[in-house]
């Protein structure tokens, strides 16, 4: 019997995206608000990014960031054929898909490393830490935006709910010019 069913993203890849997702939404939600609850919150999601980047060596085939991280001509050439409307349909992460888990990954932790440091014995009391925590705090909200837009772009090009398949760890078998 022919299969119709792949299992790309493994549990602890889903948990970890569904779970990231809240807290940086939670994380947002909490910023104007005094008190600690902001600081545990986004310490919670710089140890849920951490846990995904360790997952990046040990999960599954394509949770694996060897597998998604391609080198900068691929990801160009990728690039150019979404453009045109014709790029080819990637089982795992596409290669700008991959570079946005790094670039999201990255700023949430950098995020959370200002967020630490404002607090400390040596910025506290100055504007400029709370500016750098500021600014990182939209870039990661522009880069959630691009990321959400590749996400709907890509399933409306190939026809495929990608929203679904990180609900269910699954997508549709490899056919004819489909990648890795
Ligand atoms: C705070 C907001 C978000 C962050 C930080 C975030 C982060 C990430 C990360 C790190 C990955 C890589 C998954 C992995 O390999 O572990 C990913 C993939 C994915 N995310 Fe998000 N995400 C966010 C919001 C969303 C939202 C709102 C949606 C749904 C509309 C979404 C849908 C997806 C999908 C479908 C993938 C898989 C993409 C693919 O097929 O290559 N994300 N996201
Ligand atoms: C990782 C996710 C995080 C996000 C998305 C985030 C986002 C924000 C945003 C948007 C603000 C500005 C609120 C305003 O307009 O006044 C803010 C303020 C602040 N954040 Fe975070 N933050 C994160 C993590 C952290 C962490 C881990 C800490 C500390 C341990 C922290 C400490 C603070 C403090 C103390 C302020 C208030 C700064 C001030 O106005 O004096 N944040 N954060």
């Amino acid at each position: 019997m022919k299969r119709n069913k792949l299992k790309v993203w493994d549990a602890p890849v889903r948990l970890l995206h569904w779970s990231l997702v809240a807290s940086i939404v939670a994380a947002w939600w909490s910023s104007d608000r005094s008190g600690a609850a902001h600081e545990y919150i986004g310490y919670a999601a710089a140890a849920i990014a951490l846990a995904r980047l360790l997952w990046g060596f040990a999960g599954n085939r394509y949770a694996r960031f060897a597998q998604f991280v391609r080198a900068p001509a691929p990801t160009v050439r990728y690039l150019k054929a979404v453009a045109r409307g014709r790029a080819a349909r990637h089982i795992g992460h596409n290669p700008l898909g991959g570079w946005m888990v790094v670039a999201l990954l990255a700023s949430i932790t950098l995020l959370a490393i200002s967020g630490w440091a404002l607090g400390t014995d040596l910025l506290w009391g100055y504007a400029w830490p709370v500016r750098v925590h500021l600014a990182l705090a939209w870039l990661l909200a522009a880069l959630v935006a691009l990321h959400v837009s590749g996400v709907l772009l890509t399933s409306w090009q190939h026809r495929e709910n990608l929203v679904g398949a990180m609900i269910t760890g699954n997508k549709k078998p490899p056919a004819e010019g489909d990648l890795d």
